[in-house]
């Protein structure tokens, strides 16, 4: 048996995290093999994104998306490409999306259009990246993601000020709706509630 990916996507703060955990959980309680994964990844472009994220000097526009693209090569070769051979659900918290999202809401700084910018993204990752079977999107508010970032830890990094997270939730908005498998989650509503209704849509998938 051939195994899916399922992504998880959505502004930081989200819960994707939680959600991962508990449906991860779930499908092993059924009998899955399920692989839980991440973007960016511990590898050596994962780490450079890590590295950079921490300092006070964003990347440029070119320079971050590359590394992005680098680590999701690595990432698919090393990781997910085995384990759906194996007949594996694979679940990555944050996959090409995530570029699309984040690296298309830097279109001021490159004089791009939004949606230009973001489709280029996308044809650029989807060269070696498939499809994720499943995305989920789980919708928050800016502001709500903001007071659960900072209620977490001191500090916001280069991704999460407001106004880019803005951007990057436009960005999302804007694309997730053509995906052929994008189940959209409110995020506001309590983890078990999102997890009870993220199974049941996902085992319907599954069948
Ligand atoms: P995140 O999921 O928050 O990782 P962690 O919880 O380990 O810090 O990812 C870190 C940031 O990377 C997040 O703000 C979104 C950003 N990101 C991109 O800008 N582009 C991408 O392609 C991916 C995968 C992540």
């Amino acid at each position: 048996m051939k195994g899916i990916l399922i992504a998880f996507e959505g502004i930081d703060g989200a819960g994707k995290s939680t959600q991962i955990r508990m449906l991860a959980e779930h499908l092993r309680a059924l009998g899955h093999t399920v692989c839980v994964t991440a973007e960016p990844t511990k590898g050596q472009f994962g780490q450079k994104i890590r590295e950079a994220a921490n300092s006070h000097h964003r990347l440029s526009p070119e320079a971050e998306r590359e590394l992005f693209v680098l680590d999701r090569r690595e990432h698919l070769e090393t990781c997910i490409f085995p384990a759906i051979a194996r007949g594996e659900i694979v679940i990555s918290d944050r996959y090409l999306y995530s570029s699309v999202a984040y690296q298309g809401a830097r279109y001021d700084e490159t004089g791009a259009d939004p949606a230009t910018l973001q489709h280029e993204i996308y044809v650029q990752n989807r060269a070696f990246a498939p499809e994720a079977d499943i995305l989920v999107y789980m919708k928050l508010d800016v502001d709500t993601a903001i007071s659960r970032i900072s209620a977490g830890r001191q500090s916001m990094d280069a991704f999460e000020t407001r106004n880019n997270l803005i951007k990057v939730a436009e960005a999302f908005e804007r694309f997730i709706p053509k995906h052929p498998h994008a189940i959209v989650i409110d995020a506001m509503q309590p983890p078990e509630v999102i997890a009870a209704s993220l199974f049941d849509q996902i085992r319907g998938c599954l069948e």
